[in-house]
């Protein structure tokens, strides 16, 4: 339990001591500083629950807080708000209860079991600017969530089904005819049958192929029917098919990588086709489908909505699957293999309406119990300073591969590195530019758009992945000169800033919690921030390793140590990687 929980708890104790009953209480940071550190604003609800006057109640509580000597400074202000301050005495006790293992700075919610759909990359097709931000948020929920005590599993869900491979092996086909998976006489294997194509060939085939399908029906057509023939499993179609998605996926994997990003499940849309079958009898039973123009729909409207509710195409009149469809038996994969409380979609705000009609024919189908919750969690777009989504510079659409070079080059420019080694300045910039990428992306609030500004993201001053990179790898050089001095407790705080810090350090619980339960990674980013700057103001002020005062030598290196853990859990939150030096 976290120390303000611990003191929350002892709160509500005292207050059923005098008679009044409260679900929880809550010590808030203080507005007015020079009133008290904290205040509580109990007394106002108290008062029209036990109708007495708030004053009246506010000073009864004053009274029993003023017997407990972790508080100072007690006083009432306005109607019945009261203030007050924790002693040092009382701070520096509990932060030497957390030195090493700042986890138990934690309040952990009841566990439970989510799944987490994030990064949604599509096989064949370049990643894009779009995919980072899910798979840095969804990489970013789901350490957080296991930090909270959940258990989670992240899916990689990848969009390996429907037109766009029947299109990418059309333009193949148009390439190189001659190829075995084309023949229909071969009837051997294909484990050894090479394909003389690389994943940035793949890369640059769907785009010629989908503009081509475009003005050409007839090239759509043939396009058509090698999805089904995909679909149905055809030999040789299907056999290019797995091919791709192997060259494509160990791409993807290796792109994730490089940004830190790693996966428990790298299942595909493909892999919930096989619950169609019974997914149809379930909606069928309950005569949810409705034929219409030959496809089969599921009608969602209901009497309260506001805007229209467009119905949700089940089975398409060319009986292939619907995106919606996929979902949906995803769902119920999802149910009867691994049965979790909850889950997450980390996809583009754009999507909401996708998600909102598959939620609604879920529910409607009952695919899963009542109490499992199904969360859309969406985002917002990056955008360029000309407030359109991030182009490269020449106007083009920006793969993630070409953000990432484009983050190395800019970070590559700034740091200054003490080394002779090219290859570790350029694995150093490499680090600190993911940081600088993913600390900028998880700034706003996730449903924000925001303007990613190339020459500020990496800057070694203000709210920054390379400012907080840079001052936890000093606060760690410190620890590390440190060696053989004693460093046991805190004894004191010595100043305001001391204060601050071991304040601040306080707030980590309310933080995290609200992080999880906005799903949103700001909070974090907010919070590694600002313990940073307090940190580093103490920092210049002090000269810490050559105090002479001996306790006050060992209580400030107890308090960077207490900061620099604390930064650690939360980077790693982040899914950010601190390189050895910077
Ligand atoms: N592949 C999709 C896209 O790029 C995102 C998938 C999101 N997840 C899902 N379960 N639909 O738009």
């Amino acid at each position: 339990m976290s120390i303000l929980n611990k003191i929350n708890k002892e709160l509500q104790e005292l207050l059923k001591s005098i008679g009044y009953e409260v679900d929880n209480i809550n010590l808030l940071p203080s507005k007015r500083k020079d009133l008290g550190d904290f205040q509580i604003n109990e007394a106002m609800q108290l008062a029209k629950k036990y109708g007495k006057s708030p004053r009246q109640i506010a000073e009864e509580i004053v009274e029993k807080l003023k017997k407990d000597d972790k508080f100072t400074n007690i006083n009432i202000a306005g109607p019945g708000f009261i203030n007050l301050t924790l002693t040092n005495e009382y701070l520096v006790d509990e932060l030497n209860s957390i030195i090493g293992n700042v986890e138990n700075n934690i309040d952990k919610p009841t566990p439970k079991k989510v799944i987490i759909d994030y990064g949604g990359a599509n096989v064949a097709k370049a990643l894009h600017v779009g995919h980072l931000r899910s798979a840095n948020l969804g990489e970013g929920l789901k350490r957080l969530a296991r930090l909270m005590g959940y258990t989670v599993l992240g899916d990689a869900h990848l969009g390996d089904y429907g037109r766009p491979l029947g299109l990418v092996e059309l333009e193949i086909k148009k390439l190189y005819p001659n190829l075995l998976y084309f023949n229909e006489d071969y009837t051997g294997s294909y484990d050894e049958v090479d394909l003389p194509i690389t994943n940035s060939d793949l890369e640059k085939i769907y785009p010629i192929a989908s503009s081509k399908a475009k003005i050409d029906e007839k090239y759509l057509e043939e396009a058509r029917i090698i999805t089904s023939k995909i679909q149905n499993k055809e030999k040789g179609y299907y056999d290019l098919w797995k091919k791709i998605i192997e060259i494509s996926k160990k791409d993807i994997k290796q792109v994730y990588d490089s940004i830190n990003v790693n996966y428990d499940l790298w299942l595909g849309e493909s892999d919930s086709v096989e619950y169609f079958p019974e997914l149809k009898e379930i909606f069928e039973k309950k005569n949810l489908l409705i034929d219409s123009d030959g496809a089969k729909i599921v009608e969602l409207a209901e009497d309260s909505d506001k805007a229209p509710m467009p119905p949700l195409l089940f089975v398409k009149s060319n009986s292939s699957l619907s995106y919606e469809t996929t979902d949906l038996a995803t769902i119920l994969q999802r149910r009867k293999k691994f049965n979790p409380d909850e889950i997450w979609y980390c996809v583009d705000a754009r999507q909401s309406l996708h998600f909102e009609q598959v939620f609604r024919a879920a529910r409607k189908a009952e695919l899963v119990d009542k109490n499992t919750k199904l969360e859309f969690i969406g985002f917002g777009t990056m955008n360029g300073q000309d407030g359109k989504p991030f182009k490269t510079r020449d106007g083009g659409v920006m793969t993630l591969k070409s953000l990432i070079d484009l983050v190395n080059e800019e970070t590559y420019k700034k740091i200054v590195i003490d080394t002779q080694s090219e290859e570790e300045k350029k694995s150093i910039a490499h680090k600190v530019a993911i940081a600088c990428l993913k600390y900028s992306d998880s700034l706003p609030y996730r449903e924000t758009d925001y303007v990613f500004e190339v020459d500020k993201f990496a800057d070694m001053e203000g709210k920054t992945g390379a400012y907080i990179l840079y001052s936890t790898i000093r606060m760690r050089s410190l620890l590390n000169k440190s060696e053989g001095i004693k460093k046991e407790k805190l004894h004191n705080l010595f100043g305001s800033v001391e204060k601050e810090i071991a304040l601040t350090l306080l707030n980590l619980p309310t933080v995290l919690n609200k992080s999880l339960d906005t799903k949103s990674l700001n909070e974090i980013t907010d919070y590694l921030f600002k313990l940073t700057s307090i940190y580093n103001k103490f920092y210049s002020e002090n000269k810490v390793l050559i105090e002479e005062n001996v306790e006050k030598r060992e209580s400030w290196l107890i308090l960077t140590q207490l900061v620099y853990e604390t930064n650690m859990l939360l980077i790693n939150t982040l899914g950010i990687e601190v390189p050895e030096k910077m």
